[in-house]
């Protein structure tokens, strides 16, 4: 079979999911990690197993073998990286956000077009198997013209003002830190389960914490280090916590919130989906369950069981029933549907609905986020998705 190589630029808290997905596919050799400095680059290709690390992006896009690059950096270094690659008509595996301006996101999509490569964006919780399940049962009509769609996505990990992010800098996050970092997960989950697109928006934006005790060192995603000592108390301008009203293009009314303030809410993402027939309501802390809400029987609860799921999303489910499945696998069905792609175009052929969210997609989550921004800037008027 076709080998294929990929690199990871940046190997923090989600770069290494990056690579325990693709080596889960057999077929994609782990060439190179890129870090920081040539010291990091170096120890993390170690601890990842990759045949060569560096100390800079543009030595893994240099790199013959490296095929695919899997973007796992802070969000301010996407944009270029990214375009890096393009240039070099490498695949391109971006985290999300896609970039930190609408304006940059945009440019990306024209750039991955022009080098005819594939492009995305790992909105990973679109391969949850019950997502898929809930998409499925949705575009087949089952709950009748979605009407309302809510949720949120809350989180606690930065609760304390002792806990710090490059997200809360806006020259390393972008200019919101909670509705780029997980609203952009709600809002492609939302539009990509539906079949619908957000077209206007209502925020209302909070910096819950307002000062904070940044370390003088780096550190990643959810260490749970923290302390005053070696840290130096900073103001925070971007928002930790937000409500947003929302319209679709079918005339479907929403509304969500997102927060990383919350407590008890570790990475609960939940989007519920109204229609006259029934409500479908997923919850990523309870993945294996998929509510439907009934207005004349009783409500039920599907629990992932393969045999129990439609024949045409089943191949999403990687486990049988009663073995659950977890972030890591949904991760993973995505990165296969992207391989897949790859593979596909090197023999002219295509992969029919793949799970993974476009550089298209990736843009719009990026002028959803900068609608809401403008929106509550003018404070709180209905504001439409320009893109
Ligand atoms: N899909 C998801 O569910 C998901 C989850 C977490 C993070 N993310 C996204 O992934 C990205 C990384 O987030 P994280 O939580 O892993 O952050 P992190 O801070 O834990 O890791 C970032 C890593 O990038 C490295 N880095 C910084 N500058 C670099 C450079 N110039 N070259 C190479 N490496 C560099 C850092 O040293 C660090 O190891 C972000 O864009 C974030 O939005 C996505």
């Amino acid at each position: 079979m076709t080998r294929i190589g990929m690199g990871l630029v940046g190997a923090g808290f989600v770069g290494p999911h990056h690579v325990d997905a693709v080596r889960r596919l057999g077929f994609v050799d782990i060439v190179a990690v890129a870090g920081s400095t040539e010291e990091s680059g170096r120890r993390k290709a170690e601890a990842l197993g990759a045949r060569r690390g560096y100390g800079s992006y543009e030595g893994l896009l240099d790199d013959p073998e490296v095929q695919v690059v899997h973007i796992a950096t802070p969000n301010y270094l996407h944009y270029q990286v990214t375009s890096a690659a393009l240039a070099r008509r490498k695949h391109v595996v971006s985290d999300k956000p896609l970039a930190t301006t609408a304006a940059e996101s945009g440019k990306l999509v024209e750039e991955a077009n022009r080098a005819g490569v594939v492009a995305a964006v790992t909105f990973n919780y679109r391969g949850n198997p019950l997502v898929q399940q809930m998409r499925h049962a949705i575009l087949r009509g089952d709950i009748g013209a979605p009407h309302f769609l809510t949720g949120y996505y809350l989180q606690d990990w930065l609760i304390k003002d002792t806990d710090y992010s490059w997200r809360l800098d806006p020259d390393k996050g972008g200019a919101s830190s909670a509705l780029g970092d997980i609203g952009s997960h709600w809002c492609d989950l939302a539009q990509y389960v539906s079949g619908l697109r957000i077209t206007h928006v209502l925020g209302d934006i909070t910096t819950v914490i307002k000062k904070r005790y940044k370390p003088r060192g780096s550190r990643e995603a959810f260490d749970a280090t923290n302390g005053h000592e070696g840290a130096d108390l900073v103001d925070i301008s971007v928002d930790d916590l937000a409500s947003v009203l929302v319209r679709f293009d079918s005339g479907a009314k929403g509304t969500f919130s997102v927060a990383q303030v919350c407590a008890g809410h570790k990475n609960d993402l939940t989007l519920e989906i109204c229609g006259r027939a029934a409500s479908l309501s997923w919850r990523q802390e309870h993945q294996n369950e998929l509510w439907r809400g009934l207005r004349d029987k009783a409500n039920e609860v599907l629990v992932k069981d393969p045999s129990l799921i439609d024949p045409e999303v089943r191949r999403y489910a990687r486990l049988p029933g009663g073995h659950q499945e977890a972030w890591a696998d949904a991760f993973f069905n995505v990165i296969r549907d992207v391989y897949a792609s790859i593979l596909a175009r090197s023999t002219g052929s295509a992969v029919s609905s793949p799970a993974f969210a476009t550089f298209e997609d990736g843009h719009r989550a990026c002028c959803i986020v900068e609608a809401i921004l403008n929106s509550a800037a003018r404070g709180g008027v209905w504001t439409e998705v320009l893109c």
